[in-house]
């Protein structure tokens, strides 16, 4: 362990993450923005940006799956003008130049990257303020030396002509159509200006140019990369305008510096649509409106409104953050509660699955079952948009109670683009709507009237698509009486109905995909926990009649579960499309699956006749390794029709048997629920990103974030983490420590505190926001809590009464040892 590399450190009182060395195992990312314009960007630069959807409103260019990796940024060069000896602060794109003192400072929505070279050090800080669609770059060079030094500074972008996936692959259309405009030293990247008319991108710089380039190939010159621009070389820029190829932007700078002295440059990049009906712009002129972003240009450039910018962001999140944030005795935990796990819910929920180092931005649009997962994590902080967000997703939802398995943002409509029927997607709605209903109280929302399919005129009440998502399962029941699993569950990859329906020709398609009779457990499982949630809805609304149905549905198909969905030491995982079982001891390869004995356990399957506890016994026996729990066992060693996509993944990685981190916080939770604290806090440090960092070497993955995979015991790179960043394992691992080993649990009544937690722990205290008051809580022992002291009240059980909005309640919890 000792000879492992550590790349950075966690600095918890300014909530980074700091980077101390560039060549880290892979680009170590953060986001900027936190409402329309986003970006992404690695500790050396790397990155994108885009206004809202990343694939449609991509502003700069970036190269997925390059050699080397991460190229494409926001790049600043600084050249000592005496000797020509140029360099990137951020190590990349020069990484041939050595740099003392790098560091990069991740911090919440913006990023701090600096280093010296000879004497002349610069540092840049990234960051998208609130309520703007631009991005600040502002950079400080201070001479170091005793003597004077005359510096160039440049900028260096380069600029996507908007549609990211035209942009890479239509070149005979797009080598030809590039067009920028240089008015008063600012940049207009104006491609399809004329066309569309509506939007435009600008790159301004704070002092008065030397020179500027909008012509790649000037920029760079002929043949030449990043690594080694022509103009950065020279010293001089070109001047040059772009026509056709590829546009950039790039700023040239001469700064004269005093020994000691800093000078501050600011960098402005940002988007500007006009109105469809511009008076200024008649269609055809060739130049874009100026009119309204030139104000917006010179605000940004002064110091000062920078300085407010970057004040305001922190302040916006020192007020997300103080929703919840607890002091245990575990600092890992602290770290990833207070600071970075909610960080990732949020930029989860901004970006859904489709801008990260893994998701090209081009792939995939909002998905019905992923967004409902992710607002999990975020509720207690903005509930208004998770609000927003369930109401667009409920408007995708059929009439039949079926889900489009995605939805575009920009339109909002579901798109068939991966096809559908998965059947789990419609019951996600009901658990993120109780989640909503649990954290603020707001019943009203049950009778907001929305559209199925965005139809205009077939509106109907909230409610009543939770009870079309519940009677969609209860439609579609397979031969043991399971839920059909349709195209796939939570699983994306166990295909079970991908058929030859041709002798001697295998093939799979959505029709025969949708079609077949193969049944899952794990929905099963999931229906069980979605009625029980309905059941507690219907409660509130005073519909007695139909809480009784719905516990009843649930305690039936509980009771198929254990009929047929149980393999004598753990629950089963599914019947394929021929009726065998899946997941089984009965099967040579994937005997135990994960995803039946968590979400089983969490309907509550099994609590009473000890089958759950067995379940989970089944896992730590089989699934638990030292990196944390994988999906299932034994892998499959080759490719299986009958099982589809699951079993073309290398033994290992992915769904076949890789460590799906999404997944692990479900058993943890199911721990906690048969009372087993040290085994769920076990799991969760297994995972916690904090806790890893001592490894990054083999974990390679951010170390401030969870990646949704760690290649399982099968790999030959166990312990190696992928997909960082965009994974419903944010919210669900946040879940399982807030509200079931800490156990601070909105619930349709109020806040319960019912912590499970490890033995030893002597308790511990937290800060909760919840319905307008504030909750100071302090756990005592380890045991189950048996009754509170509110304001020194004694309260029998664990619920919290509730205080007026604006109240400061003091709480205890007392637990039994
Ligand atoms: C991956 C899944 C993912 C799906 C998205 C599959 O290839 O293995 O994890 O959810 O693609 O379509
Ligand atoms: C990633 C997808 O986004 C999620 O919806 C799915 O549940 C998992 N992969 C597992 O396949």
């Amino acid at each position: 362990m000792e000879d492992l590399l550590r790349y950075g450190y966690f600095d918890d009182e300014q909530r980074e993450y700091v980077i101390d060395r560039p060549d880290t195992p892979l680009p170590w990312i953060n986001y900027l923005g936190t409402d329309a314009y986003f970006g992404i960007v690695s500790n050396t630069a790397g990155g994108y940006s885009f206004y809202r959807d990343a694939k449609l409103r991509r502003l700069t260019r970036y190269r997925y799956n390059n050699a080397p990796l991460d190229v494409g940024g926001r790049y600043v060069y600084v050249r000592d003008d005496a000797t020509g000896d140029y360099w990137s602060p951020s190590w990349q794109p020069t990484p041939e130049r050595e740099l003392d003192g790098y560091e990069c400072r991740h911090g919440l929505s913006y990023t701090k990257i600096g280093s010296a070279r000879n004497g002349i050090r610069a540092e840049t800080l990234y960051f998208a303020p609130l309520g703007e669609t631009l991005e600040v770059w502002r950079v400080r060079v201070t001479n170091e030396r005793t003597e004077s030094a005359e510096v160039s500074l440049f900028s260096a972008i380069e600029f996507c002509l908007w549609d990211a996936q035209d942009d890479s692959t239509n070149f005979q259309r797009n080598y030809s159509i590039g067009q920028v405009e240089v008015v008063d030293e600012v940049i207009y990247h104006k491609t399809e200006y004329r066309e569309r008319r509506d939007h435009f991108a600008y790159f301004a710089c704070s002092e008065p140019l030397a020179g500027f380039d909008t012509q790649r190939e000037s920029f760079l010159g002929a043949y030449r990369g990043w690594d080694r621009p022509a103009v950065v070389e020279a010293g001089a820029a070109k001047d040059s305008i772009a026509h056709g190829w590829q546009p950039v932007g790039s700023h040239h700078v001469r700064l004269a510096l005093e020994p000691g002295e800093t000078r501050e440059v600011i960098f402005v990049l940002g988007y500007a649509e006009n109105p469809k009906d511009d008076k200024f712009d008649p269609p055809g002129s060739q130049t874009v409106n100026k009119t309204r972003v030139r104000p917006v240009i010179e605000r940004w450039l002064r110091s000062e409104t920078v300085e407010k910018g970057y004040a305001d962001l922190r302040a916006y999140w020192d007020g997300l953050l103080g929703g919840l944030s607890v002091t245990t005795p575990d600092g890992d935990t602290d770290r990833m509660v207070n600071i970075w796990n909610a960080y990732q819910c949020l930029v989860t929920f901004n970006m859904s699955r489709s801008a990260s180092g893994y998701e090209s931005g081009i792939g995939r649009g909002m998905g019905f079952r992923d967004s409902n997962q992710d607002l999990l994590g975020f509720v207690h902080i903005l509930p208004e948009r998770a609000r927003e967000r369930i109401l667009d997703i409920a408007a995708t939802q059929k009439a039949d109670g079926g889900a489009y398995h995605q939805y575009q943002p920009l339109t909002k409509r579901g798109n068939n683009d991966i096809g559908d029927g998965f059947n789990d997607d419609p019951l996600w709605l009901i658990l993120g709507v109780a989640a909503y209903l649990k954290e603020t109280g707001d019943l009203a929302f049950l009778d907001e009237p929305v559209p199925f399919d965005n139809e205009p005129g077939s509106e109907a009440p909230l409610y009543e698509h939770l009870r079309r998502s519940l009677r969609y399962t209860l439609d579609r029941l397979g031969p043991h009486g399971l839920p059909l699993i349709g195209r796939a569950d939570w699983n994306d990859c166990l295909n079970l109905n991908c058929f030859s329906d041709t002798p001697g020709e295998p093939f799979q398609t959505t029709e025969n995909a949708s079609g077949g009779v193969a049944e899952s457990v794990f929905i099963a499982g999931l229906f069980v926990l979605a009625a029980k949630e309905l059941a507690g809805i219907a409660a509130l609304r005073g519909q007695d009649g139909e809480e009784v149905v719905y516990r009843a549905a649930a305690e039936k198909m509980a009771g198929t579960v254990t009929e047929h969905g149980w393999d004598g030491a753990w629950f089963r995982r599914a019947y394929d499309f021929y009726g065998n079982v899946i997941g089984s001891g009965e099967n040579d390869e994937g005997q135990i699956f994960i995803e039946p004995q968590g979400m089983c356990v969490l309907g509550g399957v099994g609590l009473e006749d000890g089958l759950a506890a067995r379940a989970l016994d089944s896992v730590a026996e089989r699934l638990a390794t030292p990196h944390g729990i994988v999906l299932q066992q034994p892998a499959y060693s080759g490719y299986r029709i009958e099982l589809g996509e699951i079993s073309s993944y290398p033994p290992g990685y992915k769904e076949n048997a890789g460590i799906f981190c999404h997944t692990n916080p479900w058993i943890m939770i199911a721990e906690t629920m048969v009372g087993n604290g040290d085994r769920a806090f076990d799991y969760y440090r297994r995972l916690n990103p904090s806790a890893r960092e001592a490894i990054s070497e083999v974990h390679r993955c951010e170390p401030y974030i969870y990646a949704q995979m760690i290649a399982g015991k099968d790999a030959p790179t166990h312990g190696e983490a992928k997909n960082s960043w965009l994974t419903g394992t944010a919210a669900w691992n946040f879940v399982a420590i807030t509200q079931w080993i800490l156990g601070i649990r909105p619930d349709f009544g109020g806040l319960r505190i019912d912590p499970v937690l490890p033995g030893g722990w002597p308790g511990f205290e937290a800060v909760r926001s919840f319905r307008g008051a504030t909750y100071e809580i302090s756990v005592r022992g380890t045991g189950r809590v048996t009754h509170l002291l509110v304001d020194g009240e004694r309260v029998e059980g664990n619920l919290i009464p509730p205080a007026a909005p604006g109240a400061v309640v003091r709480v205890e919890a007392i637990a039994t040892a």
